[in-house]
């Protein structure tokens, strides 16, 4: 995503409170964070922020958190985030490279995975958000149950990650290679690129994972 600066991007991200910034302190804490005892859902890559701040006005009863990794992106979500009488959202600044030391074992229920950089080449391929490096680490930090929901454009992406998914042990469900044509659009939030491309009539590629 290539954006203009935004001037005072990194004040204005100091500034907001549903932006949190001692992430790594809150290890094990999240909970006592939120003030309650709710299900917490993760988006990595969260863009400008519309699908994690719509799913947490949809599901007052789970608590979101978004990760970002460049300040001149999250700062176009901060307007998302503000969304009065939801208090059950929070985003942060990092890349997820680090997420071991965000969350301790099991202290999360979902991971959302919405349009994630291809990286097509193969000497990146260890920076695509589904290699086994990362999953190797949302299987530490899921709880037993906790699932994986990924959405891409990118065939390519989508057979790699069916392929490393699968070889690594986990358990796929409600796999589509057309996501807006089958049964599971119900109750489907779409992120800006999936209204880009949907408006484009390309197929969005769905699946979900867990172990
Ligand atoms: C193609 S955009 C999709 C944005 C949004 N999810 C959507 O669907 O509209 C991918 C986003 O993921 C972010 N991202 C990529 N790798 C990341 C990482 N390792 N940690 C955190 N964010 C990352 C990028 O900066 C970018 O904003």
């Amino acid at each position: 995503m290539r954006l203009r600066s935004i001037k005072n991007a990194d004040e204005r991200l100091i500034e907001h409170p549903r932006i949190v910034h001692n992430e790594k302190e809150n290890r094990g804490k999240w909970k006592e964070i939120f003030d309650n005892d709710n299900p917490i859902h993760i988006e990595i890559g969260m863009g400008k922020g519309q699908f994690i701040s719509t799913m947490a006005k949809n599901n007052p009863n789970i608590n979101y958190i978004g990760f970002e990794k460049f300040t001149n992106v999250l700062v176009r979500a901060l307007k998302n985030l503000n969304e009065e009488n939801v208090n059950n959202v929070l985003a942060v600044r990092m890349d997820v490279e680090e997420i071991l030391e965000v969350f301790e074992e099991s202290e999360i229920d979902r991971i959302y995975l919405n349009f994630s950089d291809p990286w097509p080449k193969d000497r990146h391929e260890k920076r695509r958000l589904t290699h086994h490096g990362f999953l190797e680490r949302y299987n530490s930090i899921l709880s037993p149950n906790g699932t994986i929901c990924f959405k891409t454009d990118n065939k390519d992406l989508f057979d790699f990650s069916l392929e490393e998914i699968e070889k690594h042990g986990w358990k796929l469900k409600k796999v589509t290679r057309d996501l807006h044509s089958s049964v599971y659009v119900e109750g489907n939030v779409m992120t800006e690129y999936e209204e880009k491309f949907v408006s484009l009539g390309m197929p969005i590629y769905r699946l979900e994972a867990s172990r």
